[in-house]
């Protein structure tokens, strides 16, 4: 594995914003007092640091963060890691943590974060810039995507914990009986292969996805317009918005026909990642589209086992390519928190990204190491498939826009591409409605 990750060229990164402009932005009057508050707060140290620390974090289905957090208590003497959890999807996740940062809540020390926010929290001074403790040469030792998505300005806001890519999952069993020889390269025989198992087998969905209006509604609806061809911005110019194209029309016209021919069920406009997985695993549907985690729990449960499923690269569209949309997650440090519970979390974040405990991670719950060497790792070569596939596929990604704005902007293309894929609005009304409602999103970005 090498530097390529994420590695397309001219992928849209977002501009540049200073703090002070963002301050010039609407809405940041909460930001200035924030950031106001952190010179007398993030390192004030009132010394009644007791070495219990807080861990925010959503769902982890595998099991393996709390064993990992368990064996770090076990051995640390003066440290005690507690997770709180927190909302599994990530823009209630992030709009809780923004109320809090508002009010200058430190009660979260550390934060498991979504690789969409560094902009945004760094921009607010939210979280404390890592600069000095994640140094060049230990950088270094990471995949280049991921240390990116947490850079702002001159500065780094995170360290990376797991990476992501979508994937498609498909029932090799099913596919064999067929009469496939493979899972389907193109949308277009994703539909063909799905119908014909359908018909022949009885298997009730053809392909499940997530479609609700969330973070993982956009990103599935990015990669379908991806997939096609189109962009959201100018990859010469990230102040560019450019969603408004035929082939990001066709992107969203796929998305709906999935539904609209009867491969996918109506309820898919309402499906996150855990309503994927049941139809999946559970035996019903030929296809899904999912992260890597999802690997893992195969064989649990009543669910079917692993050697029933595979995975291979998101299909591409009609004269487009396979493109995955990178997600991941990024250990963050409240800016809030006093100097000894900061270096207290400092100590955690670098136990959870050694070698070791990625490694357990990867292998207990099938999520994406952020240490190139591990992808060289024989044992999770051979335990994880996912790994290699996924990776692959990280070669081909377009990542969300990088941006303080980035949330907003979100919010409409999940709002637009869950109505497109309702049926509620054709898909060039769509985009046109993007066009110019992320226009303005971006405009409110200083120059
Ligand atoms: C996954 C990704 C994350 C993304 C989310 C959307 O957790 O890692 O980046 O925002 O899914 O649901």
């Amino acid at each position: 594995m090498t530097q390529s990750f994420y590695g397309r060229t001219g992928t849209p990164r977002g501009r540049s914003f200073n703090r002070r402009d963002f301050l010039k932005m609407g809405g940041a009057g909460l930001a200035g007092a924030a950031l106001l508050g952190t010179a007398g707060c993030g390192g004030g140290g009132g010394g009644s640091f007791n070495g219990e620390i807080t861990l925010g974090f959503g769902r982890e289905p595998s099991g393996t963060l709390q064993k990992l957090i368990d064996q770090f208590n076990k051995q640390s003497n003066d440290i005690k890691v507690t997770w709180r959890p927190m909302p599994s999807d990530t823009g209630q996740y992030f709009d809780q943590l923004r109320t809090q940062f508002q009010a200058q809540d430190a009660s979260l020390t550390l934060i498991g974060g979504d690789v969409i926010w560094p902009a945004q929290f760094a921009a607010n001074s939210y979280i404390i810039d890592l600069s000095d403790r994640f140094t060049e040469s230990m950088r270094s030792k990471f995949l280049q995507g991921p240390v990116e998505s947490n850079s702002y300005e001159d500065g780094i806001f995170g360290v990376p914990w797991y990476t992501d890519a979508g994937l498609l999952y498909y029932r090799k069993d099913l596919l064999e009986k067929a009469g496939f020889s493979g899972p389907p390269a193109t949308w277009d025989e994703l539909k063909e292969q799905a119908q014909k198992v359908m018909q022949d087998e009885g298997t009730k969905f053809g392909f499940v996805f997530q479609g609700a209006e969330y973070e993982g509604g956009t990103v599935n609806g990015l990669e379908y317009i991806n997939s096609h061809g189109g962009q959201v911005l100018d990859p010469n110019d990230a102040s560019k918005v450019t969603i408004d194209s035929p082939e990001s029309v066709a992107g969203l016209e796929t998305e709906y026909s999935m539904v609209a021919d009867g491969v996918s069920p109506q309820a898919v406009s309402t499906y996150a990642e855990p309503e994927t997985e049941a139809p999946f695993l559970g035996g019903d549907a030929v296809f899904a589209r999912n992260w890597p985690y999802m690997y893992s729990l195969a064989g649990t449960e009543n669910f079917i086992e692993t050697d029933l499923i595979d995975i291979a690269p998101l299909p591409a569209g009609e004269g487009g390519e396979s493109v995955s949309v990178p997600g991941g997650w990024n250990f963050f440090i409240n800016a809030f928190a006093e100097q000894e519970a900061q270096d207290a979390a400092w100590e955690f974040v670098q136990y959870m990204t050694a070698p070791e405990q990625q490694k357990a991670y990867a292998l207990g719950g099938s999520y994406l190491p952020t240490l190139t060497a591990l992808y060289e790792d024989p044992e999770i070569k051979e335990a994880l498939p996912v790994v290699g596939v996924a990776g692959e596929a990280l070669k081909n990604a377009i990542p969300r826009p990088v941006s303080p704005v980035y949330s907003d902007m979100s919010l409409k293309m999940a709002e637009e591409f869950n109505a497109s894929l309702g049926g509620d609005t054709p898909p060039q009304q769509a985009i046109s409605t993007l066009q110019s409602e992320l226009q303005k999103i971006a405009d409110q970005a200083p120059s």
